[in-house]
């Protein structure tokens, strides 16, 4: 069946029931009940069966300008395109007879007991794509027992997200220029109880699609951000135009390595960086004790041209030389993507758009699928490589 026609058959399917089983319904539907024929028949209400079946889902759901959004790269999105390339282009060769039927996903991130390698990115604007915004995907990562990267521009307040949930949270910061502001959030996100700050250090997107469609967060949401984040200079009265030149000038887009001095210097939280591309820059990160790296090209999102993650994740990993927690984003659309990065030395993946999509198709549920999904994929392709724990996920694995 070819995407588009998936697509109708999604939106003409999608009715009150939810867009597909959530997992307490598929095993309520495995208690003996006789099956219900509908369900066989032609034109049944189909199941998301992975990643591609849930972004067709969202693309369905959501207004052209905010799927865009989500969905695109930036200028010919030779990034993006590579980013998703470069995992089709390693191969994995399976030892045989190595004895496993099943496989413990679980591991650790910065000392977090998690029980799989997949994060869910920062990701921004998090109420256009679903009423809950971070809030749902709060729940979903503590309900899958990962780690939720709560983006500055989520959509709610450090306080909110933290509430949302039990689970644990890294918060992933945007540097105000104004630098009362900036401390006063540091102080906010260790009270809310997050357990590491992650730092985004490639900074600025520029998406032909956002430009053309002429995408924006609407006021209410703009406002609310920029207060949420700690200027309370902004009001509801402000015009449209006067907030968002507030905005324009209100991040740091000029920082430098001593910024990493100056948080340092005001909190003790385990830090990150995310947007590394470079070996020297990996070593830089390492050599100013920062406790992990992201290597990220902000998912094709901001430079185009950039090489795939995937590929530049080795020699990243190889400069670190254990001095830090190598993490990695980018292209993540399958287990074996997972089971690939870890095997190239990531200690666990971070999602962005997967759960985007999986957030405007369903909320909280659908947030919770989409990590499933990966859990399952990756359990299957561990087993099939005779890895029954994480840690024996080896290099080897791959060409
Ligand atoms: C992002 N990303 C991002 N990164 C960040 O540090 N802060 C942010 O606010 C955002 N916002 C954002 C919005 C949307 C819609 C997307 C898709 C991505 C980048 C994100 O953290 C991550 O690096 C990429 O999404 C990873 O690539 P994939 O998984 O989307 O291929």
């Amino acid at each position: 069946m070819d995407r588009r026609s998936f697509t109708q058959l999604l939106t003409l399917g999608a009715g009150s029931l939810g867009l597909w089983k959530t997992s307490a319904q598929a095993a309520a539907d495995d208690t003996g009940a006789a099956p219900d024929p509908e369900r066989n028949q032609q034109g049944a209400q189909p199941e998301a069966v992975n990643v591609a079946d849930i972004e067709a889902i969202a693309e369905a759901k959501l207004p052209k300008a905010t799927f865009d959004y989500i969905a695109t790269g930036s200028a010919d999105q030779v990034t993006l395109h590579e980013n998703l390339a470069a995992f089709k282009r390693l191969y994995v060769y399976p030892p045989l007879m190595k004895g496993v039927s099943d496989a413990d996903l679980s591991t650790t991130a910065l000392g977090q007991m998690i029980t799989l390698p997949v994060l869910l990115a920062p990701v921004a604007a998090q109420r256009m794509y679903h009423a809950q915004g971070g809030l749902a995907a709060a729940r979903a990562a503590a309900a899958a027992g990962t780690i939720y990267g709560v983006s500055s521009s989520v959509g709610n307040s450090v306080e909110e997200i933290g509430l949302s949930s039990n689970g644990p949270k890294w918060f992933q910061l945007y540097v105000p220029k104004d630098r009362a502001v900036s401390r006063r959030l540091v102080e906010r996100v260790e009270r809310a109880g997050y357990e590491a700050i992650i730092v985004t250090v490639d900074l600025g997107e520029w998406k032909d699609a956002d430009r053309r469609n002429r995408f924006a967060l609407p006021k209410e949401m703009l406002v609310k951000h920029l207060r949420d984040v700690g200027f309370d200079q902004i009001t509801d009265r402000m015009s449209y135009e006067d907030v968002v030149d507030f905005n324009v000038n209100a991040w740091d887009l000029s920082l430098s390595w001593p910024f990493f001095d100056w948080l340092r210097g005001i909190t003790k939280l385990p830090l990150l960086i995310k947007g590394v591309m470079r070996p020297e820059d990996a070593r830089k990160a390492v050599s100013i004790g920062l406790d992990g790296i992201v290597v990220s090209n902000h998912g094709g999102r901001r430079l185009d041209g950039m090489p795939a993650t995937i590929d530049v994740l080795p020699g990243v990993v190889e400069a670190v030389a254990g001095g830090a927690e190598v993490y990695m984003d980018g292209g993540i659309r399958r287990g074996t993507d997972v089971l690939k990065a870890l095997a190239l030395g990531a200690r666990a993946v971070l999602i962005g758009r997967p759960y985007a999509w999986a957030l405007a198709a369903d909320g909280e549920a659908g947030v919770v699928r989409v990590i499933d999904l990966l859990r399952e994929e990756l359990r299957n392709a561990m087993i099939a490589t005779g890895c029954a724990k994480i840690s024996d996920i080896e290099r080897s694995l791959i060409s």
